[in-house]
C-alpha cells in the first residue's frame, strides 16, 4: 500500500500566514502540521509516499526532504494549480501505479493515527473506505447520506440541506478503481475535480464504499480557530519535560515542555505549553495551550492559547489570546508620542484591538 499526501492548495482561509508559508508547515506544538500525518502514515507500515505540492522545490520539499527522518520514501508531484482533490489523484497515476493507497489531506490531523483503518481496508473486500465524523456545521463539509440498511448511498459536497450531520474526514483509502472514477467525472461548479464526485461514481457503479465512523478527534486546520484547537488537543497529549534554564523566581505548573537552550526568568508558565530552543521568556505569563517556537522573545508580557512561529517577539504586551503570530513578527508596547497604534502588517492580516 502507498500513501498520497495532499499539500498543494491555496490556503486562502489561513491568510496572511499562507502568503509566506504553506499551511501544512505551520507548527503545532512546535512540529509542522504535515509531520503528524507523515508520522501516522509511517506508523501504519506504509513507506512509499507521494506528496502533492504546488511548486517544485517548495518549502514542503525543503522541510520534509526525502522522508527518511519519518522512515518514508517520498516522491514529490507538482500540481500546477489547486484543481481539486480528485485532480491530485489523477496526476499521481504513475506514482500510485496499481497499488491501493491512503489519501491524506496534509492539513488534517487524525488523533490516534490511521493504522486501524489501513488494517480494516486490507481485511475487507472493498473499493473504498471513507472516514466520517459527526459535525455541528455539515453545510461546510462533504456529507454522507445513508440508506435504510445504514449503507452509504450518497455524498454531497457542502449541501444547503444536509442529509445527515456525518462529514467526510480528510483520510480516504482506495483501490485502483478510483483511477477510473477520477477520469470519469467532470469539474464541479467551483471548477474543481471533487473527490466526493469520484466516490459517488464508485457507489453508482455498485462498488463497495464502506463508511467508518471516527471515535477519536479529527481536525481540519484550514482556519485559524481550528488550528488553535488542533494545537490545544496536541498539547494536551504531551508529557512535561523541562530541559531549558528556569530560574528560582519562575513558577512552572502543569504540562510544560521547555526545550534545551530556552531561558525562563521571573515568569509564570501554566501548561500545557511548549517553549522552543533559544527562546527567552522574562517577567511574563504564558498560559495554557500556547506553542512558542524556537528563538522567540517574550518580555513583560502575558499570552495564552496562541501559536508563535520562529523568532517572534512579544514585548510589554498584555494580554494576547487566540493568536497566530508569524515568523520574526514583533508585537510591542510603545511609549512614543502621539499615543497611537503604529502598524506594519501584511496583506490580509487580522488585528483586533479592545
Ligand atoms: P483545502 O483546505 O480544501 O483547500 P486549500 O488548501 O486550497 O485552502 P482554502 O480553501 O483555504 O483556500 O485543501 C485540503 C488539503 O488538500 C490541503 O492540504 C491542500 C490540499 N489540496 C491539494 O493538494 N490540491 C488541491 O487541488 C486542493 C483543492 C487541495
Amino acid at each position: 500500500m502507498k500513501a498520497l499526501v495532499l499539500a498543494g492548495g491555496a490556503g486562502t482561509r489561513l491568510r496572511p500566514i499562507t502568503h509566506t508559508s504553506a499551511k501544512q508547515l505551520v507548527p503545532l506544538a512546535n512540529r509542522p502540521i504535515i509531520a503528524y500525518g507523515l508520522t501516522a502514515i509511517a506508523e501504519s507500515g506504509i513507506t512509499e509516499v507521494g506528496i502533492i505540492v504546488s511548486e517544485a522545490n517548495s518549502d514542503i520539499e525543503i522541510a520534509v526532504g526525502d522522508g527518511s527522518k519519518y522512515g518514508l520514501q517520498v516522491t514529490y508531484i507538482v500540481q500546477d494549480s489547486p484543481r481539486g482533490l480528485a485532480h491530485a489523484v489523477l496526476i499521481a497515476r504513475d506514482f500510485l501505479a496499481d497499488d491501493p493507497f491512503v489519501m491524506y489531506l496534509g492539513d488534517n490531523i487524525v488523533v490516534g493515527g490511521i493504522s486501524s483503518f489501513v488494517e480494516e481496508f486490507n481485511a475487507g473486500d472493498m473499493t473504498a473506505l471513507v472516514l466520517l465524523t459527526k459535525v455541528e456545521n455539515p453545510q461546510q463539509f462533504g456529507v454522507a447520506e445513508f440508506g435504510a440498511d445504514g449503507g452509504l448511498v450518497r455524498l454531497v459536497e457542502k449541501p444547503k440541506n444536509p442529509p445527515s450531520d456525518m462529514a467526510l474526514v480528510g483520510v480516504y483509502l482506495f483501490d485502483p478503481k478510483i483511477h477510473d472514477a477520477v477520469r470519469a467525472i467532470a469539474p464541479s461548479a467551483r471548477g474543481e475535480l471533487e473527490i466526493t464526485d469520484a466516490i459517488q461514481w464508485l457507489i453508482d457503479q455498485g462498488d463497495s464504499v464502506q463508511p467508518h465512523t471516527l471515535t477519536t478527534p479529527w481536525i481540519d486546520t484550514g482556519k485559524l480557530q481550528d488550528l488553535l484547537e488542533a494545537n490545544r488537543i496536541i498539547l494536551e497529549s504531551m508529557t512535561a519535560n523541562v530541559a531549558g534554564d528556569v530560574d528560582d523566581a519562575s513558577r512552572i505548573v502543569g504540562t510544560v515542555i521547555i526545550e534545551p537552550g530556552a531561558t525562563v526568568i521571573d515568569s509564570s508558565i501554566r501548561g500545557p505549553v511548549v517553549i522552543g530552543t533559544g527562546t527567552h521568556v522574562e517577567h511574563s505569563y504564558i498560559g495554557p495551550f500556547s506553542s512558542i517556537a524556537d528563538g522567540c522573545r517574550i518580555v513583560d508580557s502575558e499570552l495564552e492559547h496562541s501559536v508563535l512561529l520562529e523568532g517572534a517577539q512579544i514585548l510589554g504586551v498584555s494580554r494576547i489570546t487566540d493568536s497566530l503570530i508569524g515568523r520574526g513578527a514583533v508585537v510591542q508596547k510603545s511609549d512614543e508620542q502621539p499615543k497611537a497604534l503604529r502598524m506594519h502588517i501584511s496583506d490580509d492580516s487580522d488585528v483586533r484591538i479592545p
